[in-house]
């Protein structure tokens, strides 16, 4: 059985379909990029993987389990627009992801130096080493998106949910932080789902590239039916490029 599975999800607000008849399998390990029209759900289903809602149909599986709605330590999450801390220091910070495995969330003595090396390390990494003593309200915007991530990935979580993380973010930046990540999933396998308006990031970081999409489509009422995932792109380096794995939802069936 796959480490993530989405049986036949739909999720509907107010009566309005959103989703509708999502299916995934994904292996351990894998990175997942998302690309879709803004509005079309992307967001929502990692919600649904981050069990933040119930989905209105379907079943949702992590490790073989239904997935705690407290994201634990499993599972770490950067939106575009994350709030860090703002009343701890940019060191504190990525402390703080990373103690967020431990029981009592605290380090003392040796272990606290420790943990301070390693965040002092992460923070040289992602071009913050300079400013570990600051508070965030004081980095630019592009600076606490990095310390977003930072913060998330100090945590070491079987899956990380990343939505638009490096939208916002400059060229160079933004390449840096790619770098990054995928240095640190080469050292600690991660499963990462990545919403990403960028189609070329999505293909870059990604082993799969999924769409969503609506199959079907009323031009008299728009929101009448809810997105799916259309096509499932093979990414790897090794793949061929632009290989369809499947062509998913083309023909819809009318249930
Ligand atoms: N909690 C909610 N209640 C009502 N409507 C919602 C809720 N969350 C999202 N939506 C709507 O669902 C649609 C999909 O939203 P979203 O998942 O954020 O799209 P995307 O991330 O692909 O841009 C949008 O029309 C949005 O307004
Ligand atoms: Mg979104």
């Amino acid at each position: 059985m796959s480490f993530v599975s989405a049986q036949n999800i739909f999720q509907s607000y107010d009566g309005r379909p959103i989703l509708e008849r999502v299916n995934l399998e994904v292996d351990e390990g894998e990175f997942i990029s998302i690309v879709g029209a803004s509005g079309c759900g992307k967001s929502t289903f990692l919600r649904l993987l981050l069990a933040q809602e119930q989905p209105s149909r379907g079943a949702i599986r992590i490790g073989g389990a239904v997935p705690a709605a407290e994201p634990g330590p499993d599972r770490g999450v950067v939106f575009q627009k994350y709030s860090v801390f703002p009343h701890m220091s940019v060191r504190e910070n990525i402390i703080a992801g990373e103690s967020f495995r431990r029981p009592l969330g605290r380090f003392f003595g040796a272990a606290k130096k420790a943990a301070r090396a390693r965040a002092d390390a992460t923070l040289e990494r992602i071009g913050l080493g300079h400013v570990a003593d600051a508070y965030p309200a004081t980095l630019s915007g592009g600076m606490q998106q990095r310390l977003a991530i930072g913060q998330a990935l100090a945590a070491k979580p079987r899956i990380l949910l990343l939505d638009e993380p490096f939208g916002a973010l400059d060229p160079g930046t933004r390449l840096a932080m790619h770098d990054f990540l995928t240095e640190l999933r080469a050292a600690a396998p991660m499963t990462v789902f990545m919403v990403t308006h960028d189609l070329a990031e999505g293909f870059k970081l990604g082993d799969r590239v999924l769409v969503f999409d609506k199959p079907r489509w009323d031009p008299h009422d728009p929101g009448a039916y809810g997105a799916t995932i259309t096509y499932d792109f093979d990414a790897r380096d090794d793949g061929i490029p632009f290989q369809t794995i499947k062509e998913v939802a083309n023909v819809p069936d009318q249930t």
